[in-house]
């Protein structure tokens, strides 16, 4: 048996943008899909969603998964002779990239049960051929992410690291909205959007462009403050695609009100997570207001590695 573990994801800023050759800045952090892969008839099975593919009986639930299954049987010529099971503790389509996860999780266990000690390479080219079939377009930040670990500065398909020393008191706050939408669907309302008003929507690109370069300068230097605001402006832009909701407005406004220093939708929008950042001392405030919502927020860290064996 084969266990490996690959960490879900937040886009810290640019999502959207990214699809259109913009900088984003995303980070993997410590919310995890598991997948194990032992000998059996090519079934792979989730213990939230249950079966997702048989290759026998031909019932494919999950496309991704069908083609991480034939990229690595044309790879390195895995066999229908495997059985998968999926755990997975990263909401699903809420914005934390749980497909990219399960994908790359499931593409590292049934390398290692061909007995390699799998090249992050081909996890990473295999997990974005199954994105491509969840969505027309992906920006692949978040097979990177899950792949790679740590906070990543993406643009055009290349990535690179970004030395964060993230203090202790500082605290990445996630609370979803409950709400589940299609991460496709989305990407293509807002392609709509930025083909319908080309001229206005280019304006908003490149600001969001020139705000991912600001950021990362403040990510390097440790000004949280800083990320605070441009986080907040970050959520103005995304609500300009028009990927806000009233629901995910009022989570937002909910922590800024109560102190955080900024805070933003995470991932494609419509639903699905909120993100924000929040100080050690107004920390209680915030927890006390979500809660008041009804909500259970997540209290993130960065997870550096990607996938791994577990
Ligand atoms: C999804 O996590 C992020 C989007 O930018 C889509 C993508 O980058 O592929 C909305």
């Amino acid at each position: 048996m084969a266990c490996s573990i690959a960490p879900g994801k937040v886009i810290l800023f640019g999502e959207h943008f990214v699809v259109k050759g913009k900088p984003a800045i995303g980070a993997a952090v410590n919310v995890y899909a598991k997948a194990c892969a032992g000998p059996g008839r090519g079934v792979v099975e989730s213990r939230q969603l249950g079966l997702l593919l048989d290759l026998d009986s031909g019932r494919v639930l999950d496309k991704g998964l069908l083609r991480v299954y034939q990229e690595l049987s044309s790879r390195i010529g895995l066999t229908k002779d495997f059985h998968v099971i999926i755990d997975s503790e990263i909401p699903m389509a809420a914005g934390m990239g749980s497909s990219a996860a399960v994908a790359v999780s499931t593409a590292h266990a049934l390398a290692a049960l061909k007995g390699l000690d799998p090249d992050k390479k081909l996890i990473w080219e295999v997990s974005f051929e199954a994105e491509k079939v969840y969505h027309v377009k992906p920006s692949g930040i978040d097979n990177t992410l899950s792949t790679y670990g740590g906070v990543l500065y993406y643009q055009g398909g290349e990535f690179k690291r970004v030395e964060v020393k993230w203090p202790d008191d500082i605290y990445l706050l996630i609370v979803d909205s409950g709400v589940k939408r299609s991460t496709g669907q989305v990407v293509e309302d807002v392609l709509r959007r930025y083909e319908k008003y080309h001229r206005v929507m280019s304006g908003i690109y490149d600001a969001a462009g020139a705000l991912v370069e600001e950021a990362l300068k403040a990510l390097e230097r440790g000004d949280f403050a800083r990320l605070g605001e441009l986080m907040d402006i970050n959520h103005g832009l995304l609500v300009s695609l028009g990927v806000s909701t009233p629901l995910l407005d009022s989570l937002i406004w909910a922590v800024r009100e109560a102190g955080a220093l900024g805070a933003k939708i995470c991932g494609a929008g419509r639903g699905g997570v909120i993100i924000a950042i929040v100080d050690e001392a107004k920390l209680p405030k915030v927890l006390d207001k979500i809660s008041q919502q009804g909500r259970k927020p997540m209290v993130a860290r960065i997870d550096s590695e990607g996938v791994r064996r577990s």
